[in-house]
């Protein structure tokens, strides 16, 4: 094989890159842009830092909900921010594109390449230390690569805690959590990424390293540049290393299941327990009676938390610090007790060991998984002002349900921060991918609608990725839209990070 490279290389040449794929790259012994571009990315980044290997590429070339699967010139992994950087600028150099990619857990597409082969897939999961853990300063300093679950041990050494958690925490990466801003199960108490990342590295579109991991409390200087990059999914600049907020860990929680009469009683529900455990509130998840039954189909040995059936559920979480934890099932006890006696729930219970108190979790965080193992459906990750919630599932769900015969919305999540999925499942039977591009696509276009009508946003959580781009286009205020667009060309002009995603520099067709 080397001798068909050897006119047409000037590079040194390791076994990853000594195959096929680059054989077919060269033409006539004449080595095309592509091969040069790969020839040179392989000498910046060793043999480890770039493969052409069809294998070892599938896994990532498909998004986590199985919606898009793309092709890519070659998965580089640099193992440093210097590499990186000299991985961008000779992008830059050829005008090969890249998609930045995490744990490949996100729900909007946003890390999956299209299809024309043309861009490298950049994965950051080699840089992966965590390059300091201060108990003092209550930070810690990762790099892109770092599993969210790695850094809760890590925290948890120290008798902190890293207080962002979701289902996908044995995969979702700190690099992809910051770049689409991610949420979870405890955004109530502590904000979502946006407000735990103190201090950021990255690397922008022309190579050069935007370097701000040293955190201020106070800085006043003008424009909050990490903020732009927190939640551009990797449009404006390549995330390598934060610095992320530590909290002290708890010392205990209660875990409480309840079982409500209706939505608006939850909302209730979340206002009583706000009243009355305060910051001590952590989380507050709803789940509708039915979605229930399909985690505990889908999870073997699951239970249900509560013996009669509900048409809605509640997971409440309340944490106590060192000085009150001994008081904190007489607490949950009391609040639960004084929900009863004002008619919010049916019937409740708290986790009686910490075991059980995961067990409710997991229930929690499979809904997921179990929906996705359903069968057809569509999702929509959606909020609207809190108060409005419970009006805006109602109507949504009537509309849908009448509008469309035989499909079945559900909605469940994070009813503390206003923000539900909804989810419309398919008609039984439906051929997965005509129902999606025919009958789906009109649902989320009046689901974006309604949900734009009622002030709330079409991406409260999972980002817009490739999923919503056109959504996004077509119903976002157009200033918003203009100055967003103005700072992926002052950051991007030649758009060549993660093109196709969030907001493109040319209104997709038919829009704007
Ligand atoms: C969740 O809340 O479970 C996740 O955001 C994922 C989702 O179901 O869409
Ligand atoms: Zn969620």
């Amino acid at each position: 094989m080397l001798t068909v490279y050897a006119p047409c290389l000037n590079h040194r040449l390791t076994p990853q890159i000594k195959d096929a794929s680059l054989a077919m790259l060269c033409d006539s012994g004449t080595m095309n842009g592509s091969a040069t571009f790969l020839a040179e990315a392989q000498a910046l980044l060793g043999p480890r830092g770039v493969t052409l290997d069809g294998e070892l590429m599938a896994p990532w070339l498909t998004d986590w909900r199985g919606r898009y699967t793309g092709r890519a010139l070659a998965l580089a992994s640099p193992a440093s921010t210097e590499e990186l950087s000299a991985l961008v600028r000779l992008c830059a150099l050829h005008r090969v594109p890249i998609v930045p990619q995490g744990g490949n857990s996100g729900m909007s597409g946003g890390a999956t390449p299209d299809a024309s082969g043309q861009a490298i897939l950049l994965s950051l999961r080699r840089m992966n230390a965590i390059r300091a853990v201060d108990a003092d300063a209550r930070q810690a300093t990762c790099e892109a690569g770092v599993v969210l679950q790695t850094l809760h041990e890590a925290a948890g050494n120290q008798g902190l805690r890293f207080p962002l958690t979701l289902g996908g925490k044995g995969s979702a990466t700190v690099g992809g959590l910051i770049s689409t801003n991610a949420g979870g199960t405890q955004v109530l108490r502590h904000g979502s990424m946006r407000a735990l990342v103190l201090g950021l590295e990255a690397v922008l579109a022309d190579g050069s390293v935007f370097s701000a991991l040293t955190p201020l409390k106070k800085d006043n200087r003008g424009f909050d540049l990490k903020q732009l990059l927190i939640g551009s999914e990797g449009t404006l600049g390549i995330v390598t290393a934060a610095t992320l907020r530590l909290i002290p860990a708890v010392a205990g929680r209660s875990v409480i299941w309840a079982g409500v009469p209706s939505l608006q009683t939850a909302r209730a529900l979340l206002l009583h327990c706000e009243d009355i455990a305060g910051n001590a509130l952590e989380g507050f998840e709803i789940l509708p009676g039915d979605c229930l039954g399909t985690v505990l189909d889908y999870l073997p040995g699951a239970r249900p938390p509560l013996a009669g059936r509900h048409e809605w559920h509640a997971l409440i979480e309340v944490v106590a610090d060192a000085a009150d934890a001994e008081l904190l099932g007489e607490r949950a006890e009391a609040l639960l007790a004084a929900a009863l006696e004002r008619g919010l729930v049916e019937d409740a219970t708290i986790a009686a060991s910490e075991a059980q108190a995961e067990a409710f979790w997991l229930l929690r965080e499979s809904i997921s998984a179990a929906e996705r193992a359903r069968g057809p459906a569509m999702q929509h990750d959606i909020s609207v002002p809190i108060e409005r919630m419970p009006d805006f599932v109602d109507t949504a769900k009537a509309r849908i349900e009448e509008d469309w015969p035989g499909t079945e919305a559900i909605a469940y999540g994070h009813l503390g921060d206003g923000n539900v999925h909804l989810h419309v499942l398919a008609p039984p039977g439906s051929e997965r991918a005509a129902w999606e591009a025919g009958d789906g696509k009109a649902i989320s276009r009046q689901v974006h609608e309604l949900v734009t009508a009622w002030g709330g946003s079409i991406s409260a959580e999972h980002g817009i990725g490739q999923l919503k781009v056109d959504e996004l286009a077509r119903l976002a205020d157009p200033v918003q839209l203009a100055m967003m667009r103005a700072v992926k060309r002052a950051l991007d002009p030649a758009g060549l990070l993660n093109p196709g995603k969030l907001v493109t520099l040319a209104p997709p067709e038919g829009t704007a």
